[in-house]
């Protein structure tokens, strides 16, 4: 039996057939709804359902205990058993950012750390990219896999920069490093994901990177700290293992003299030199700063175990589910079609 769709905070409406997810038949009406990995996994989908009833094939695994019970649904796994209502919470703009496909050269690549590269790829001219700070693409591999990596720097000039780890088996990573040729040309989509400063709030803002999880939220960062009208307190906590893997640590320390509204913790889980700031897991120096988070808001991105850890602690001690948004950096998933 086919069900309807209405979002809560649009006119639209749609049906979503037997068997169709409610992703699945969002996308076949065209609509512009958050999407990443299309397997449960990184949580882009994540909506809240203020009313009616969905199952699900397996219990959806990026979501923590606390975002059920508060109404959240993965909309990639949600089949409806009843006519659903849900809210979006995204704006309206982004409605005018529908992932696209392009290519784009590889302008410059270099070691931000040493084992984090920098890759900048320059977009077709006149491509109209356009990307909310905070947003990731999918590199297109010749065999239809796809990496997922977060945009890091603010939409403005004509280069995508990406902060890509590279691990001994990472096949996108090393083959990047060490055998993509000068100026390769490269296949990607995007933008994608829902991970991306809200701006109809007034609350504090607490981020919280782990490793290359600093790429989405140095893109944010650099938005709103240009921005003068931009005055909501924010602060980063970066978590690392060793002072070598800060590879950013001069620019945020910079910002952070440079603007009074934002602070800047870097912590370390394996310092091996004398090491005067935070230590430890970085979701733990958070709360040792802030154990009240009741009137936060929270944007968190990293290595999937730190983001699981971070959520559970942030939740537990009284962020609001609504006001929790993060990037899972999940491995790669195997190839899927793309849809709508
Ligand atoms: C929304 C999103 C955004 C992301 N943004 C970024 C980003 O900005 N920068 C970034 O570096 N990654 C990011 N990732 C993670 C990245 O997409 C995966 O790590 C991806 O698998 C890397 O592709 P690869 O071909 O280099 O390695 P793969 O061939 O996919 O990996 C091979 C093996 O290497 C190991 N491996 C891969 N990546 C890691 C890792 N990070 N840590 C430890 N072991 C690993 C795993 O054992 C894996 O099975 C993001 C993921 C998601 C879902
Ligand atoms: S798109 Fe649904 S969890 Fe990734």
């Amino acid at each position: 039996m086919s069900h309807q769709v209405y979002l809560a905070d649009r006119p639209q409406h749609f049906t979503v057939q037997p068997g169709e997810t409610v992703l699945q038949a969002g996308l076949r009406h065209h609509l512009a709804l958050p999407f990443g990995c299309q397997s449960g996994g990184c949580a882009s989908c994540r909506v809240r359902l203020t009313q009616g009833e969905v199952e699900y094939p397996f219990p959806p695994p990026a979501l923590s205990d606390a975002e059920i019970q508060a109404g959240y649904i993965l909309m990639c796994l949600a089949r409806p058993k009843t006519d659903l209502i849900i809210a979006l919470h995204q704006p309206p703009m982004l409605d005018a950012l529908r992932p696209r496909q392009l290519p784009c050269r590889v302008q410059h690549r270099r070691w931000l750390a040493h084992d984090v590269l920098g890759l900048s790829l320059k977009l077709p001219r006149g491509a109209d990219f356009r990307w909310l700070p905070g947003q990731y693409l999918d590199i297109l591999l010749d065999d239809g896999r796809r990496r997922s990596f977060s945009i890091a720097n603010a939409p403005g000039g004509e280069l995508l920069e990406l902060h890509v780890r590279v691990t001994p088996g990472g096949r996108f990573a090393h083959w990047a490093a060490h055998e993509m040729p000068q100026r390769a040309i490269l296949r990607f989509e995007g933008p994608l994901g829902a991970f991306y400063l809200r701006e109809d709030s007034a609350r504090p803002i607490l981020m919280v990177a782990g490793g290359t999880g600093i790429a989405p939220i140095h893109a944010m960062l650099e938005d709103v700290l240009g921005r003068s009208g931009f005055t909501r307190p924010l602060h980063l906590f970066w978590g690392a293992r060793t002072q070598r893997d800060l590879y950013l640590h001069e620019r945020l320390l910079h910002w952070a003299a440079a603007h009074a509204h934002f602070d800047y913790t870097p912590v370390l889980s394996e310092a091996d030199a004398p090491w005067p700031g935070e230590k430890g897991l970085v979701h733990e120096a958070v709360l040792r700063r802030h154990p009240d988070l009741h009137g936060f808001e929270a944007y968190l991105s990293g290595p999937p175990a730190m983001v699981r850890a971070g959520k559970s602690a942030l939740l537990a001690a009284g962020l609001d589910a609504d006001h929790l948004f993060y990037d899972s950096f999940d491995y790669a998933f195997e190839t899927w079609p793309t849809l709508g």
